[in-house]
């Protein structure tokens, strides 16, 4: 497959060594320019390009893994020209504390992370791969079948889009577990009992199925201050 990824940091090099030894063909932008991507390049063996390419020359997939404060600065004709059937990955978590700042329509809960994403994009987005740790992502996938094969939920309002995705999540080595739509993927959000959690097929099942699929206030509540607590200890572990 041709696969665009917009981001070259920790989740979109991970990806790119994959996806390239799986033999696809990987395009990748960062925001500076294909020339600051040499290393990167190396690395994983995709081609640097600008955002732009990476969007046109994916033509099977696009991966979006930005900082999610980041997302409104991606060009608005980004899109154009990028055929309706092709999925969109959004990666994002919202880190307000260490990171992406305050954001309303999240503190409120009135969308989640990837809905507001969707809404900027103008496209319907395939959330995925945000609840594992990048380094996990690229090296613990195993073949189908291992005992404790690590699981991965996958949300979309677009249901050919997540197909699409889950056969990609399965052969990257990991189980693809259907989390419905993009308003339901709040149960993979950081905070939640899966986030980090690296769970298998049957418990991510279990666990999505306890959180039920409408976020209640006291949800929303705990959520939030699970995800404040573990940034806070992030920033004390970076301050020394
Ligand atoms: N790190 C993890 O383990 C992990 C796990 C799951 C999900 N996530 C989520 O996935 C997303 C990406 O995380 P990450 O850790 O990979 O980030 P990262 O290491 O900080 O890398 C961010 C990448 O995005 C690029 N970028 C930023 N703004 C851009 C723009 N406007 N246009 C094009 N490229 C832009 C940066 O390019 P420049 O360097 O040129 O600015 C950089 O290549 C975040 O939402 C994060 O929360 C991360």
């Amino acid at each position: 497959m041709n696969i665009g990824i917009i981001g070259a940091g920790n989740i979109g090099s991970a990806l790119a060594v994959q996806l390239t030894s799986l033999g696809h063909s990987v395009y990748i932008a960062n925001s500076r320019g294909p020339e600051t991507l040499k290393d990167v390049a190396q690395k994983t063996g995709a081609t640097p390009v600008t955002v732009q390419e990476a969007a046109q020359r994916g033509t099977d997939i696009i991966v979006v893994t930005i900082p999610l404060k980041n997302i409104p600065d991606l060009p608005n004709d980004l899109f154009d020209g990028v055929a309706p059937e092709v999925p969109i990955i959004d990666t994002s978590n919202y880190y307000p504390l260490l990171r992406d700042g305050q954001m309303p329509e999240l503190e409120t809960g009135d969308l989640t992370e990837s809905e507001w994403v969707q809404q900027h994009l103008g496209r319907p987005v395939v959330k995925v791969f945000n609840n594992i740790h990048a380094e996990h992502l690229e090296k613990n996938g195993k073949p189908a079948g291992t005992p404790g094969r690590i699981a991965l939920p996958v949300a979309s309002d677009d249901a050919a889009a997540k197909q699409k995705v889950m056969a990609l999540v399965e052969e990257l080595g990991f189980d693809a577990v259907d989390d419905g739509s993009l308003h339901e993927s709040w149960r993979q959000q950081p905070g939640t009992p899966s986030y980090g959690a690296d769970m298998p097929a049957d418990k991510l099942r279990e666990h999505l199925a306890s959180l039920g699929t409408k976020r209640t206030e006291e949800q929303h509540a705990e959520f939030l201050a699970n995800h404040a607590n573990m940034e806070r200890g992030i920033i004390k572990q970076l301050q020394g």
